[in-house]
């Protein structure tokens, strides 16, 4: 009986003898000898996680030896200054937990009408404060409808209203001298249906036939259907859609976004690829779009599988031994159980926040801190070489992810509350200030999402006079929580709906595209006219991007909870580099007050480094409505 490591060692000389003889002379040089090194020290990891999925193959270690071949090919590729970049990248393996970094998204076309016109912002970008720009996907998709780009007919062509590859490996190399790291989707859980596997699979031609979940007939999918979620109701029943051949196919998301196979290990080679090419184009962090839904087994719901993560890491080992500067951004909007079990240095170092994203709009709407106090006490914290995006709100829509075992403890009925939260965020509930669109509102479910702007949903479409402050104390939490604060680029001029979208076909279906308007000139020359709300917006985020930038303390993720004495005041502290500062923040549109007993531990003397002023907490504290505070408590214990 061989041992683990015995194993592993005989895999290894298979696989490399088997590379070596493909690709002859290359074996030799620098690059291979960098390569190399790399691949041993992370083909264990490889080989358990593909092992975990593909072990039972008799033709297990020639689908390793493809893969690593995929890989010597990605790395072959790499150009020299992404090399470099990799270089630097595993000196400084936290370069992405310092407090300088501030993210934005926008759609290319929406926001600057092509690739060039994006080139032309990037003083803008500097200006606001991002490291970090995530582009929605860019690439060759359908016409008509490609539900914003996550349809890609092409991983290798860029959509041509946007520009050429070359104009994005441009703009990547533009980006990256100002500071600006390039983040794009890796849309790998399906295709468009015009993608040439997708014909060529519908085609039956032999090498694609297994790339995608092709049906004869309803009964597997009838079968699959009984313990599946419905993601678009609106768009088909169930998860599956007719081809206009009879069969049935797999698609989870629109009828014309085609489930890839993953038990088919030819398709994990060929996605591994298509990401290496991504990575290849100067992006530095791939969006790992819906990773939820990769594997698939009949009795579930097929969502996070284990499957799933084993898939994962072995696309993350993939990046260790070809791009080893890249990270991985998740995208689980999930259970938070399940959503936390996608981070990890060896899965994805990054992760949408979506929970503490939902909890600070039930905050809004209740005046009430304590499913958001308790969420960071007990499901903040993350492994070391991890962190947390915090957004606002994104490019989809708003679900109310809260998990009911948390809500029931500060006696709230999971339930009942999402419906209440439904009818607050489209307005009808008295007294709403929102003004969203309900999205695949499921009347057999009783499930709803909600679409809209930041500006809209805080009150500034309804002129509420609190919408400003309600918009600056949301990213003013996303700020200083802990991670990359993450901002919709519009947002912070106060874009409100469109709903022009209702005009146009493609789009009308789909009431996400409220929130997704063009970049308003008009609001960003505002910016610079004193007492209008983008004015206000955007001065009031400038200064807490500047302070923010100035504390050490905002640095990485560690936060402890800090409980206020008062239901609608949020508390929490955070330390680091030597300092400390207390974050309060009003959740109401009344005067709070927290009482002196929970400061007792605290300075007397402290200032906002916000608003710049003494704060002293002897006698206790009164935050104004909707106030937010970052009270500097000095010099943090050990300091
Ligand atoms: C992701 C995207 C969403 C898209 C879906 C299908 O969740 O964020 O916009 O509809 O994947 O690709
Ligand atoms: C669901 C999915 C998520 C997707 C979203 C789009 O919430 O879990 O992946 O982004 O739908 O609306």
């Amino acid at each position: 009986m061989l041992s683990l490591d015995q194993q592993v060692q005989l895999a290894l000389g298979h696989v490399r003898r088997h590379l070596t003889r493909q690709i002859g002379r290359q074996a030799r040089g620098a690059a291979w000898e960098a390569f190399d090194a790399r691949l041993v020290r992370h083909f264990p990891a490889l080989l358990r996680e593909l092992a975990g999925v593909y072990g039972a193959r008799a033709d297990f270690l020639d689908v390793l030896a493809r893969v690593v071949a995929t890989a010597w090919q990605g790395w072959r590729e790499r150009p020299a200054d992404l090399r470099a970049l990799d270089a630097a990248r595993e000196a400084q393996p936290h370069w992405f937990q310092s407090e300088r970094m501030l993210g934005g998204v926008c759609y290319v076309e929406l926001y600057a009408g092509n690739l060039r016109g994006l080139m032309a912002q990037i003083p803008y970008f500097k200006e606001l404060g991002l490291t970090y720009l995530h582009l929605m996907p860019p690439f060759l998709c359908p016409a008509d409808n490609s539900d914003g780009g996550y349809a890609v007919s092409s991983y290798r062509e860029i959509d041509p209203a946007l520009g050429t590859i070359d104009d994005l490996r441009a703009l990547a190399a533009a980006l990256r001298r100002e500071g600006i790291s390039l983040v794009l989707d890796f849309i790998f859980n399906h295709t468009a249906d015009e993608h040439a596997w997708a014909r060529a699979a519908v085609a039956g031609e032999e090498a694609f036939r297994d790339f995608y979940l092709i049906f004869p007939d309803r009964t597997l999918p009838d079968a699959y259907d009984r313990t599946l979620r419905e993601i678009f109701p609106d768009q088909h029943p169930g998860a599956f859609t007719q081809l206009d051949d009879g069969r049935w196919i797999w698609t989870t998301f629109n009828s014309f976004q085609w489930d890839l196979n993953y038990a088919n290990p030819a398709v994990f080679d060929a996605m591994a690829g298509e990401m290496l090419a991504i990575a290849n184009l100067g992006a530095e962090i791939l969006r790992m779009d819906a990773v939820a839904f990769i594997w698939k087994q009949l009795g579930t719901d097929c969502e996070n599988l284990p499957q799933a993560h084993a898939l994962i890491r072995a696309f993350n080992a993939v990046c260790r031994i070809a791009a080893p500067g890249l990270l991985f951004k998740s995208e689980a909007i999930v259970h938070p159980d399940q959503v936390v079990k996608y981070i990890a240095p060896e899965e994805c170092q990054l992760s949408y926040n979506p929970l503490q994203m939902a909890l600070l709009w039930n905050s809004l709407a209740t005046r009430e801190v304590n499913l958001l106090q308790q969420a960071l006490e007990e499901r903040h914290a993350l492994p070391a070489g991890t962190a947390w995006v915090n957004y606002v709100r994104s490019h989809d829509d708003i679900g109310w992810t809260f998990a009911d075992e948390d809500a029931i403890r500060a006696g709230i009925q999971g339930f009942d509350h999402r419906q209440f939260l439904n009818r607050f965020y489209v307005a009808r509930f008295p007294g709403s200030f929102a003004r969203g669109v309900p999205f695949q509102d499921n009347p057999a479910t009783g499930d709803c999402r909600i679409s809209g702007t930041c500006a809209s949903l805080a009150g500034l479409e309804q002129g509420d006079p609190h919408a400003v402050a309600r918009i600056l104390l949301l990213h003013g939490i996303a700020l200083s929580a802990g991670g990359i604060p993450l901002i919709y680029l519009g947002d912070e001029v106060g874009t409100l709906n469109d709903p022009g979208y209702l005009d146009d076909p493609a789009k009308a279906g789909d009431s996400r595209w409220v929130h997704r308007p063009r970049r308003a000139e008009s609001l960003y020359a505002q910016r610079r006219e004193p007492g209008t709300p983008a004015q206000r917006i955007y001065q009031g985020l400038r200064r807490m991007i500047e302070q923010r930038c100035a504390c050490p303390a905002f640095a990485g993720g560690a936060l402890t909870g800090f409980r206020s004495g008062n239901p609608s005041v949020l508390g929490y502290t955070r330390e680091g580099g030597g300092r400390r500062v207390l974050v309060l923040a009003n959740f109401s549109e009344w005067h709070q007050s927290c009482p002196a007993a929970v400061f007792c531990a605290q300075p007397d003397a402290t200032r906002d480094l916000i608003g710049g002023a003494a704060r002293r907490l002897r006698d206790g504290l009164t935050l104004a409505p909707y106030e937010l505070l970052w009270l500097d408590l000095g010099g943090s214990a050990g300091a």
